[in-house]
């Protein structure tokens, strides 16, 4: 068969791989199993949205326009100014703002189009954080750059140490992704180390993606934007030059199923980018895109999903602190729990407690020296009701 060469290494889906591992394992009869492997929130999306998409059922007949309509542009503006800080001098909807069905999509896309063939006369390279969201991964493979696994471990603070990045890594370095808060671990990217990321990317002219998809799943501090960053260090209020940001209602708002989210930031990225999208991208339908622009633009149904998390953590914390090198993060709904041996704990979870974790060397890759950074850790995903997250985590601590 013949098929990109670019993607022949493309490892199984991280949901395989766990499907792979765990097979022939079947977990004990007499407990009911429990699924803590899928970031997919459990409770629901504010229930107006219901009325929303029935009111617009006209709407379904009509080729939604890909960058969002303006209404949905204008009331992501007004969240970025609510939550961040970003007034209209700072964001201009029609020229910082598009909209996507999702974010995955846009991350996706973003380095086919930005990815050059050489930079500097050599192979470009698109960088990222390891262990990372998967689809950084697949969108490096696919642009033909070659791709850089940051280790992000307790001792770089659960983030890409940025040192890593010399200067014959920063000449050839065409996009660098980060994720803050960061899937799976939760660290949080603070003002100093944001503002060097940005300077670095001005300095050496790469894009700066930052993945703020968990941006309003926090514990005590509202984590900081690039773009509120960006505002801070220019002072005239626009300039997101190699910048861009991307959020999404799926962790927001529990709405995984809506499929929308959107990216901000540097006006000629967007531009290009945009134009590139308006060939191929997948665009919100209409009664999907009205909903999201009022759950953009209410902000309580945050407190709740915010309060459900902490609720879930505050359990955990009670019953694993202690253990497994237990620690609350900053944001997310994650707890990333180093156990030795991740795939091994997964598979006595499974076979012993009847509690499904995602190894974190799923989401992970070894680096050039054969490390895998997410090897020893699991990943679970704190997205059930209180009563099932604390029988999941009693059952943890009895079988490992
Ligand atoms: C870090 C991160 N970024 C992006 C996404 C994609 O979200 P969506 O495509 O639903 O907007 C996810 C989903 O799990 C994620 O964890």
């Amino acid at each position: 068969m013949n098929i990109n060469p670019r993607l022949t290494t493309l490892p199984d889906f991280p949901f395989d791989k766990l499907k792979t591992l765990l097979e022939g394992i079947t977990p004990p009869e007499e407990l009911d199993p429990i699924a803590l492997s899928v970031g997919e929130p459990q409770q629901p999306v504010p229930h107006w949205v219901r009325d929303i998409v029935s009111d617009n059922f006209h709407t379904w007949n009509k080729y939604p326009p890909f960058p969002g309509s303006v209404d949905l542009r204008q009331a992501i503006a007004g969240w970025l100014g609510r939550r961040f800080g970003l007034g209209h001098g700072d964001i201009d909807p029609m020229v910082h703002i598009l909209a996507c069905a999702g974010t995955r999509e846009a991350l996706y896309l973003l380095p086919t189009w930005l990815v050059p063939d050489q930079k500097n006369g050599k192979r470009p390279i698109v960088a990222m954080p390891n262990p990372f969201y998967h689809v950084y991964g697949t969108a490096a493979l696919a642009s033909g750059a070659e791709s850089l696994y940051l280790s992000a471990t307790k001792e770089t603070g659960y983030l890409p140490d940025l040192d890593e990045l010399d200067a014959e890594i920063l000449s050839r370095l065409s996009i660098l992704f980060l994720c803050s808060p960061a899937n799976p671990q939760g660290a949080v990217a603070d003002h100093t180390y944001l503002e060097r990321a940005i300077n670095l990317a001005r300095k050496y002219d790469f894009t700066l993606c930052v993945d703020e998809c968990y941006a309003d799943v926090y514990d005590t501090t509202p984590p900081l934007s690039a773009l509120q960053v960006c505002r801070d260090m220019d002072g005239s209020g626009t300039d997101y030059t190699n910048v861009l940001v991307f959020h999404s209602l799926s962790k927001r708002s529990n709405g995984a199923g809506l499929r929308s989210g959107f990216f901000a930031g540097d006006a000629a990225i967007m531009q290009g980018y945009g134009r590139f999208r308006s060939y191929i991208s997948a665009s919100i339908p209409l009664p999907i895109d009205a909903a999201s622009a009022a759950v953009w633009s209410e902000d309580s149904h945050t407190d709740d999903i915010r309060a459900f998390y902490r609720n879930n953590f505050d359990i955990a914390e009670r019953i694993i602190d202690g253990r497994f090198d237990f620690y609350r993060p900053d944001g997310g709904f994650f707890l990333w729990l180093n156990t030795g041996n991740g795939e091994q704990a997964a598979q006595t979870l499974w076979r012993d407690a009847g509690v499904r974790v995602l190894p974190g060397a799923h989401s992970a890759r070894e680096d050039k020296n054969g490390f895998n950074p997410g090897a020893s850790h699991i990943r679970l995903a704190l997205v059930n009701d209180a009563p099932v997250i604390s029988e999941a985590c009693e059952r943890l601590v009895k079988v490992l």
